[in-house]
């Protein structure tokens, strides 16, 4: 496994220092199929200017690949979250080109594949993960024609004519070309990757079913036609560990605490977001600031919980982001608390996945409202927690989980009046319906969990492998 980050954390623990297995999905996922299979995974351990000797984890060796704090600049704050980041998100933000940066990706990236071409057994499989490694399949081909390499995309792939704006679109399109699968989350991404490679390298073929050509330019031989599969493999959470969280006393006992200390309003609605110009937060919050002026929701009646976990902090637009948003619910509890209750309850911070699935069984209504994003993972969470039936899931269609969620309350995040009548409705929602819609989506995410993400798409590797 190759991953911008490790599946492990960093604690300190009184005298010493440990390290503790990530919370998040594709952790779980990947980490009983990588002890079966005697796996390495390849990472950065988080820290700038530091070396860290590989370790074995919990029947999974970790092979840490060290970044310096001008590659963290460049590499890491700069061209994967400055310029592919919101390049690959509709450019809701300007992505910035600078070759510098550039330099630095290719210099990082090349890392990563000498320290997984080093490792790898022969004939092994390697699976890359995310736009920050879009260069490691071809790197990693080169020197090691033996391996079946799979890489997956979290993020969305954008369109043709965004892409190439990308001064470096050939060379990231003929990195991603070296591996035998790419995954997409929706089918549209992987039909626009498979668009842009054919205008732009010279990879040909129908529909998301590649040729790639290649062989000659050393002089010796003849061209060799590899074939290069693009596919939609949506990626989901560990459903069952959510629910039975889910079911845990002391958690159902926290959720009724939280409902209490807000003053116990009628309806309390939830955020969870990184906070990310991507997640439409702002959109969000002028939906419920409107809806409070009309007089159309009142405070003590309904609360909004907005949890905004830190990311990315020294990159510029996400401090501007941060700006406004703390200006903006600022403004709304100025304009609209009482002594006592609060309009927005907004908590700058990371909490645990227990006191995540207290959050989710204490809302009423869950609001994810991406202008654009890869999947929205949180959305299927919240779905996972309402073991009972009980609450609304207003989602942006914008969100890849929408195509597995259909029965929850669309919306288009731009279009305020649409957010704002579909806030009222998910209020209102009559018991039956609510029910209804949520044991569909609960029927899907069950069936469809991350496990069943990662064996697929491991799966069809092996089958697209000759
Ligand atoms: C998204 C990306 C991941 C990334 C995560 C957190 O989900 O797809 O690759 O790890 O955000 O961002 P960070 O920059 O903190 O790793």
């Amino acid at each position: 496994m190759v991953s911008n980050r490790l599946p492990v954390d960093r604690v300190s623990e009184g005298e010493g220092s440990g390290w503790r297995r990530s919370p998040g999905g594709l952790v779980t996922a990947l980490a009983p199929v990588m002890e079966r299979s005697d796996g390495a995974w390849v990472g950065w351990h988080g820290a700038p200017d530091e070396m860290v000797e590989p370790f074995e984890h919990e029947g999974i060796t970790i092979l840490p690949v060290p970044l310096s704090s001008d590659e963290v600049e460049n590499y890491y704050e700069g061209f994967s979250n400055a310029t592919l980041w919101p390049l690959y998100h509709d450019v809701i933000a300007p992505p910035e080109f600078h070759r510098a940066w550039w330099d630095s990706y290719q210099r990082v990236n090349r890392r990563f594949a000498d320290a997984a071409a080093t490792h790898a057994a022969e004939g092994a499989t390697v699976w890359v993960q995310d736009y920050q490694l879009q260069l490691v399949p071809a790197m990693l081909r080169e020197g090691r024609p033996d391996l079946k390499i799979g890489f997956f995309n979290h993020i969305p792939f954008p369109p043709q004519e965004i892409f190439a704006q990308l001064p470096w679109r050939r060379q990231v399109l003929e990195g991603l070309l070296g591996a035998d699968l790419l995954g997409f989350q929706r089918p549209n991404d992987a039909a626009n990757f498979s668009r842009a490679a054919r205008r732009y390298t010279r990879a040909s073929g129908k529909g998301t079913h590649l040729t790639v050509t290649e062989g000659t330019h050393d002089g010796g031989g003849s061209p060799r036609a590899r074939e290069v599969r693009a596919e939609a493999f949506p990626i989901s959470i560990d459903t069952a560990r959510i629910s039975e969280l889910a079911s845990r006393p002391d958690i159902i006992e926290r959720a009724k605490q939280i409902r209490q200390d807000l003053g116990d309003p009628t309806t309390i609605m939830l955020g969870v977001d990184r906070l990310d110009y991507t997640k439409g937060i702002r959109h969000r919050l002028k939906a419920f600031e409107e809806l409070l002026s009309d007089g159309r929701v009142k405070v003590g009646d309904v609360t909004l919980i907005q949890v905004a976990s830190p990311s990315r902090e020294r990159v510029e637009q996400y401090r501007i982001l941060r700006e406004e948003i703390e200006g903006t619910v600022g403004r709304i509890n100025g304009t609209f608390d009482t002594m006592q209750h609060t309009a927005v309850r907004y908590l700058h911070h990371a909490y645990p996945v227990e006191e995540m699935v207290a959050l989710y069984l204490a809302a009423d209504v869950m609001l994810v409202t991406a202008l654009r994003d890869g999947m929205n993972l949180v959305a299927k969470e919240y779905v996972a927690a309402r073991r009972d039936g009980t609450g609304a899931l207003v989602l942006s269609e914008f969100a890849g989980a929408a195509d597995q969620l259909k029965q929850a309350l669309l919306i288009n995040p731009h279009d305020i009046a649409g957010v704002k009548d579909a806030i009222t409705t998910a209020i209102t929602l009559p018991h039956g319906v609510a029910t209804r819609r949520m044991k569909a989506m609960r029927r899907q995410i069950l069936v469809h969990n991350v496990e069943e993400w990662s064996s697929s798409f491991l799966v069809r590797l092996e089958e697209v492998c000759p």
